[in-house]
């Protein structure tokens, strides 16, 4: 664990109690951002909150052969950045809906902004997943977890590749840190952010979006996630796990004092919540991670060959010439229409 993540208990301690899942995916990724000397997320000359891509922590090429460098280029310059635009103009559309008063287009802007904000989110983790250097087996507290939770690394890993080659169109294969229930568990993201768990927070994260692969790949999934189990990066997940679960069981309670120099914060028994006292969270419900029913678009495939080709920039999500970034129905394409059960 790095310095930035083992000074921060008293930061991670109110970070837990004040934000989201989402928020917490990416402990461990701001330090990273830091020491790169960018700009951070929510650094906005304005007062507003504003995202950044992050630099990746390797090179485009460093992931070959398994990951090819052109595939990375675009993933991350074109991909990513697109969530990050997407995910910035969204909050200024809030800010105009706010100074003239009027939201007639709010559902738009706020689906938009969950789409691209968790685009950020996931992509971000995902970078930090992987290493030149990756590959093997977990270790410590989550290779015991692992073992614990599924039986064995083969028995997980068999799992995980599974829910990922069977995302329905585009989307993520995720191990998340469920903290209700102190458990792990494997589940699918459609799009970025469509079966998210509330709460649970992504440790590691598998793009199966098209773009992720298919310049290398073509249409067999399967090989890119086989190959992406050797630049799979356990010390970054290990740590990530960690973070999460050297916690005290009440920094997880949204109600708990947040400061320091309390000395009875830590010492005063859980808040009595009945649901973390449940069973643990059921994570194999055909209905959560198996097959998800089939939308009237089977979820589209933005990076069909009509659409320009797999890896083509302007198939990113905020093409442009899909009417601009935060239209439904744009860009990510069909996904975006499969956002909620009322359509667009
Ligand atoms: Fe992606």
């Amino acid at each position: 664990m790095s310095d930035d993540q083992s000074d921060s208990g008293v930061q991670r301690r109110s970070v837990m109690q004040t934000m989201g899942a989402a928020g917490l995916a990416l402990l461990g990724t701001a330090g990273a951002t830091a020491a790169a000397g960018q700009e951070q997320d929510g650094d906005a000359p304005n007062g507003q909150p504003s995202y950044q891509l992050p630099e990746l922590p390797y090179e485009y090429d460093a992931l070959e052969p398994h990951i090819d460098g052109r595939i990375m280029e675009l993933h991350h310059g074109e991909h990513h950045q697109a969530y990050v635009d997407g995910a910035n103009e969204a909050l200024e559309e809030f800010e105009s809906m706010r100074e003239a008063g009027e939201f007639d287009d709010i559902r738009a802007a706020k689906r938009d902004f969950s789409f691209n904000y968790s685009g950020h989110v996931n992509h971000t983790v995902f970078w930090e997943n992987m290493s030149p250097d990756g590959g093997g087996e977990p270790e410590g507290d989550l290779a015991s977890a692992i073992d614990e939770q599924f039986g064995s690394f083969e028995d997980f890993q068999a799992e995980f590749t599974a829910t990922a080659n069977n995302v329905e169109g585009d989307g993520w294969a995720m191990l998340f840190y469920e903290p209700l229930a102190d458990a792990l568990v494997i589940g699918q993201v459609e799009g970025q952010n469509e079966l998210a768990h509330q709460r649970a927070i992504p440790i590691l994260t598998l793009d199966v979006w098209e773009h992720a692969y298919y310049l290398q790949y073509e249409n067999d999934r399967g090989a890119y996630v086989d190959e992406w189990w050797n630049v799979v990066d356990w010390e970054d997940v290990g740590e990530r796990y960690e973070l999460l679960t050297d916690a005290e069981p009440d920094d997880l309670e949204p109600d708990d004092e947040p400061a320091e120099d309390d000395p009875d914060a830590d010492e005063e028994p859980p808040e009595d919540d009945p649901d973390a006292d449940d069973e643990p969270v059921e994570e194999d419900e055909p209905e959560a991670n198996g097959e998800p029913d089939p939308g009237p678009n089977g979820n589209g495939e933005p990076d069909e060959p009509g659409d320009g080709g797999p890896m083509e920039p302007g198939d990113g999500p905020m093409e442009p010439g899909d009417g601009g970034p935060m239209e439904p129905g744009d860009g990510p394409g069909a996904n975006n229409e499969s956002m909620g059960p009322g359509g667009n």
